[in-house]
């Protein structure tokens, strides 16, 4: 069974302009997919429509087979959600916080204590564990909040930007676990980020985003074929010879696109044969944020020629 299915989902806000338009995709389990796009583009719009915060006003969705609009309640029992403004009782430990939650989900004290207990201690917050919510500071709450998700180990994760307020370090390690909770316990995650080169890191799908409508869906590798699936060059050399299309950059680089490597041996010998000295060579496919800024780009300009 797939862990999501949209079908045309579509979301309109009380007669304003259309914020989710006609979105279709569908994510297997165990899939990290990174749902990108800028400001306003209709990210935390598909998360609410995917927990049943808000309904569809066309198409569908379904969580594990479960319309979260007309069920909610069973897509919480196997959901585990991150937004901004997560729930939580100021007044109760960290600790407190997470037992609470975990009673909730009707996991017995004892256990939702044990659960808690390990979740503190993988997200860095063992020392403030007794001290009241209050007193927490951004990460450190964006920190408990993530193990508040995860104390009835969901099926499916859902995280609206869950490192933007944590230090490098924080977020390193917070996607870490990211990675680890989906090739180690299949969990699915539904990751809202701006962090274009975290994104790269832990996911292994991709939705991209933009007022409203889905631009792309797809592997890193299928979002490079729609621009340029081959390899960008970066050569470094005091010559650079006639005849080759090479894009002067910066200083003494050019660059120069290729399919495969097997073309840069042959380029770098032209280079050497008309006397050039060649200092540095750097090949690079293109990177998730060379993409994002691609597509974003055509779109706009799709939208100045309507
Ligand atoms: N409750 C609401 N009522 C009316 N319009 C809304 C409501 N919530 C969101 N919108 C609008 O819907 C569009 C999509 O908003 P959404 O919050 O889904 O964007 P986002 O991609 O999460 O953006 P961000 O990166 O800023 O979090 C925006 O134009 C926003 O103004
Ligand atoms: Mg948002």
């Amino acid at each position: 069974m797939k862990a999501i299915v949209a079908e045309r989902l579509t979301k309109i806000y009380s007669g304003e302009k259309k914020a989710l338009d006609n979105a279709s995709f569908e994510l297997s389990q165990g899939e990290v997919f990174g749902f990108l796009g800028p400001n306003g583009a209709g990210k935390t719009t598909a998360v609410k429509l995917l927990n049943g915060m808000i309904s569809p006003s066309e198409g569908s969705c379904h969580v594990f087979g479960i319309d979260p609009s007309s069920s909610p309640e069973k897509v919480h029992a196997i959901s585990g959600v991150v937004t901004e403004h997560a729930q939580m009782y100021g007044n109760l430990t960290g600790q407190e916080n997470l037992v609470f939650y975990g009673t909730l989900f009707g996991i017995p004290k004892e256990e939702s204590l044990k659960r808690a207990l390990a979740l503190l201690e993988r997200l860095d917050l063992t020392v403030a564990k007794d001290k009241k919510l209050t007193t927490y500071s951004t990460g450190m709450r964006q920190r408990l909040s993530l193990a508040r998700a995860m104390i009835h180990t969901p099926k499916i994760l859902f995280l609206d930007e869950p490192t933007s307020g944590l230090d490098p370090e924080s977020a390193q390690s917070v996607n870490n676990m990211i990675k680890e909770l989906a090739s180690d316990k299949g969990t699915t995650v539904f990751l809202c980020t701006h962090q274009l080169r975290y994104a790269q890191e832990v996911c292994s799908s991709y939705g991209l985003i933009d007022d409203g409508t889905l631009l792309a869906v797809g592997s890193l590798d299928a979002l490079r074929c729609r621009i340029f699936s081959g390899l960008k060059v970066h050569i470094k050399s005091n010559r650079f010879p006639e005849g080759i299309s090479f894009r002067k950059t910066e200083g003494q680089w050019a660059e120069i696109n290729v399919q495969t490597e097997d073309e840069i041996p042959p380029i770098v010998k032209r280079i050497v044969d008309a006397g050039g000295n060649v200092y540095e060579v750097m090949a690079n496919r293109l990177s998730l944020e060379e993409i994002y800024f691609s597509l974003i780009e055509k779109r706009k300009e799709q939208k100045e020629v309507r």
